[in-house]
């Protein structure tokens, strides 16, 4: 992107950015210390208070953030602003069943479409585009994060939301938008519906493509720059975090997300020892918040496996593209669900018992998910009645987790054991 898009910080030189860090992680650590008794109690705990951070390298000695912060907080406990200056919130599913609640101040809401405009900007994307905008609107931060960022930009921004693929492919064909905003995964389904209706997917009005939410391969983006015909860009966010627009790639270079270091500053670390490793080497991601007034996050651990590399047009590092998570969440069709969500609604059904499997496979380059469960072993539920089961858990898994699963009521005894260590709850079929 030429340089004349850019807003100065873009510009800046790496002195003067990690100064700007360094005041606002001051700020934020303070923020966090004087306004959320949980970082109180966890930095005494820890021996630091914010103003041991005399340097970068300094934020080492803070404790980290994790998921499990906000669930023992649920729902407003790590909010530094009161409820009256709170003007959002959004979820995302977590592993007890109840979801991470996030908040955000105006303030928050406007710097969040900031940073959607700026990571648009660098896929290359103004005022004169027509935006249709199919990720999921609702307490995912996908929808709502993405839409403002496109008014922000000045673009025109069509609020579609994900599914009903049919209408997708009328809305492209008759509001001619020249973004697409959705999962990987969903633009392959939407390039497939095109070819299903006759309509040559690289003859449509699109242009460019804003992808993220799930993890994806250069691969992939081969394949729905090809389909779709089409620039694809990798777009990466976290709700704990902010929402979409964390990191953004810029159109040019396609070499994984600039992060947006004025904002969030990141760390890789050893997942196994917490230790922060250098530029370049893998590990497992960690922001802190720099700006964030109702939720200041502080070395939150994001699970997700990547690199820090050095900026390329811009003094703000960039990261690979996510290789994975270091823990067991299946994203699937762009939803974050654990095994244990699947659990919980399966026991709540008198019939059936413990043993599951959770198989998920790929057909049509959309996500599939098959749960076996075995009736109680003394169940004597006929096929009518397995079919009723099924329907009621498939129902609840959708509407709980929010994903699609194909409920297999099976005989007692007849999931394989396991002996020796922990259960196999999850088979992942899908192309690595
Ligand atoms: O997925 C925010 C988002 C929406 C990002 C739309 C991009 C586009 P969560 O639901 O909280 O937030 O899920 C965050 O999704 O920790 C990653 O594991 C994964 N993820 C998000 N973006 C990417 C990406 C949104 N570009 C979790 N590549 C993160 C790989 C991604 N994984």
């Amino acid at each position: 992107m030429s340089a004349a898009f850019m807003e100065p910080i873009e510009r800046a030189s790496r002195a003067e950015l990690e100064a700007l860090q360094l005041d606002r992680l001051k700020w934020s650590l303070k923020r966090a210390y004087d306004n959320v008794e949980h970082y109180r109690k966890k930095f005494d705990a820890a021996g630091v208070k914010p103003d041991d951070l005399k340097t970068l390298a300094d934020l080492a000695k803070f404790p980290f953030t994790t998921k499990a912060d906000l669930r023992d907080t649920y729902p407003y406990g790590l909010f530094a602003s009161p409820m009256r200056d709170i003007v959002r919130v959004h979820a995302s599913s977590g592993t007890t069943g109840k979801p991470t609640v996030v908040g955000y101040t105006q303030k928050d809401v406007d710097t969040w479409a900031d940073l959607v405009a700026r990571s648009f900007r660098a896929a290359g994307i103004g005022p004169d585009d027509i935006i249709l905008n199919s990720y999921g609107y609702g307490l995912f931060t996908g929808g709502l994060g993405a839409h403002y960022g496109g008014e922000r930009l000045g673009a025109a921004v069509i609020p579609m939301s994900g599914g009903q693929t049919e209408k997708q492919v009328q809305l492209i064909q008759d509001f001619k938008p020249t973004v697409l905003l959705c999962t990987p995964s969903y633009a392959l389904t939407i390039a497939d519906e095109l070819a299903r209706q006759g309509i040559k997917p690289s003859d449509t009005s699109l242009r460019v493509g804003v992808f993220g939410a799930e993890p994806w391969t250069n691969e992939m983006r081969r394949e729905i720059e090809q389909k779709l015909g089409i620039d694809a860009v990798d777009l990466y966010g976290l709700s704990e975090v902010m929402g979409p627009g964390v990191a953004c790639e810029s159109v040019e270079t396609k070499d994984g997300p600039h992060i947006w270091e004025d904002h969030f500053y990141p760390e890789v670390i050893d997942p196994q020892t917490g230790e922060p490793v250098a530029d370049g080497e893998e590990g497992e991601l960690v922001f802190t918040s720099l700006t964030k007034e109702a939720l200041p996050i502080i070395r939150y651990r994001t699970r997700d496996l990547t690199r820090l590399l050095p900026g390329t047009g811009r003094a703000m590092r960039r990261m690979g593209k996510i290789a994975g998570r270091s823990d067991d969440m299946l994203i699937i069709r762009g939803v974050n669900m654990f095994p244990t969500q699947i659990e919980e609604i399966l026991l709540r059904n008198e019939h059936l018992c413990g043993h599951y499997q959770i198989v998920v496979s790929r057909d049509h380059n959309l996500d599939e998910l098959d749960v076996f469960v075995e009736l109680m072993p003394d169940d004597e539920a006929g096929a009518g009645q397995r079919d009723e089961i099924a329907h009621d858990v498939a129902h609840r898994i959708k509407t709980f987790v929010g994903v699609s699963a194909r409920i297999h009521v099976v005989d007692p005894d007849s999931i394989e054991r396991v002996v020796v260590g922990k259960a196999k709850r999850v088979v992942d079929k899908r192309p690595k």
